[in-house]
């Protein structure tokens, strides 16, 4: 059983098993989402190739490439209570889908990179700009051409993607735009390289308190599973309505002192190294080969500062990042075939800021 498989002992059991329909469900979210819906008792159906691994225990797998002439087939017939649309970047599934699969309830996965300006803090889904819609069906997420799509592009594709949802599901649809998600299984996001650095001890350079205007930096991250939960609340109520997914506002060093916390070794010691000399020692910011893991650009301060309170208010429910940490690092540590993260300065990286500070 994985992490994700566990169940919560607060899941509240289903009143009535419903049948959910999950585009996707092998994957990180989409798993999730699958997982929280087998564990409340209901009943589940993945739709994927497979390629991202089975789904999770207890839940039925239609294979099926998307891409493929009458991919969907199979489900033509079958009436389900809740569907979970989790298309990365494709307006041709999502229109195909909403074409080919009954359900009384509709979510999609949308994202917080619809919204133009991602740099003004406190922005909400009533008073956040949305980009352009790019209702361009040849337009697909292919991750061995294009890992990367820009956002203009990623946020665009989801802005029609939302507006091809609303438009056929009459005002029963649930679209959610999550932030930056982790937890177990991410192999994705910046976060994943925290828990094992502050594991292994020693001295951690860090990103610094203040950017260089004097901003605080940010930080603000939801866990899959309490966003997958929320996702199953919210069809089993069947609510309508667009939401930001996104985890409490917070400044960065605060929630690296919790993983800290959480998870470091006893000879752990977190040196800030302020922005001129992370520019000096060609530090990238926020992820990739060479970056300081989680440390935002100025431009993405307003994203990681979204006001989550519309959210909370229709039920989403965040964990400590202390509990997201230990799940992370013993997925990390314990998860056959898990990648290297894709985030974080290597010792040697790491050792040559610290001389530049003097250590
Ligand atoms: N990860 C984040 O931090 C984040 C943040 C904001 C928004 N989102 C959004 O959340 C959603 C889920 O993201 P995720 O990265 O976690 O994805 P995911 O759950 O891993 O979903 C991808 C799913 O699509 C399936 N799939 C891919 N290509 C397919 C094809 N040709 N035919 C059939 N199935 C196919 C995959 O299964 P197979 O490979 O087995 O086919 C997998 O089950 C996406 O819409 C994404 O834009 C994610």
């Amino acid at each position: 059983m994985t992490e994700q498989d566990r169940p919560s002992p607060h899941r509240p059991r289903p009143s009535r098993r419903l049948r959910f329909l999950v585009l996707g469900g092998t994957g990180f979210i989409s798993g999730a989402v699958a997982a929280e819906a087998v564990a409340r008792g209901h009943d589940v159906t993945c739709v994927a190739r497979g390629t991202g691994g089975p789904p999770p225990a207890g839940a039925r797998l239609v294979r099926a490439d998307r891409d493929a002439p009458g991919a969907l087939d199979a489900l033509r017939g079958e009436r389900f209570d809740a569907a979970v649309e989790s298309a990365t970047l494709s307006l041709r599934r999502v229109r195909e889908a909403l074409r080919a699969v009954s359900a009384a309830h509709w979510t999609f996965l949308s994202s917080i990179s619809v919204y133009a300006d991602t740099h003004t803090a406190g922005q909400s889904v009533r008073t956040g700009r949305l980009r352009p819609a790019l209702a361009d069906e040849s337009l697909c997420y292919d991750p061995a051409r294009d890992p990367e799509p820009s956002q203009a592009v990623y946020g665009g594709v989801k802005v029609a993607c939302e507006e091809a949802v609303r438009e056929a599901t009459d005002g029963r649809a649930f679209v959610v735009r999550p932030g930056l998600v982790v937890g177990p299984g991410d192999d994705v996001s910046p976060f994943g390289h925290w828990p094992l650095r502050m594991a292994r001890g020693g001295v951690a350079v860090v990103p610094p308190d203040v950017a260089a205007d004097g901003s605080p930096v940010p930080a603000q991250c939801v866990d899959v599973r309490d966003l997958a939960a929320w996702i199953v609340d919210r069809a089993t109520e069947r609510t309508a309505g667009t939401f930001d997914a996104v985890g409490p506002t917070g400044r960065l060093s605060a929630l690296l002192a919790d993983v800290a916390k959480a998870v470091g070794a006893d000879t752990l010691e977190l040196v800030p190294a302020p922005e001129e000399v992370l520019l000096a020692a060609g530090v990238r910011p926020w992820t990739g080969p060479r970056s300081l893991a989680l440390w935002p650009p100025r431009a993405l301060h307003g994203a990681l500062s979204r006001d989550v309170a519309p959210s909370v208010a229709a039920g989403l429910r965040t964990r400590p990042i202390a509990e997201t940490a230990a799940a992370v690092l013993r997925d990390r540590l314990t998860r056959a075939g898990a990648p290297r993260p894709v985030a974080g300065l290597t010792p040697i990286e790491e050792a040559s800021v610290l001389r530049l500070l003097g250590r």
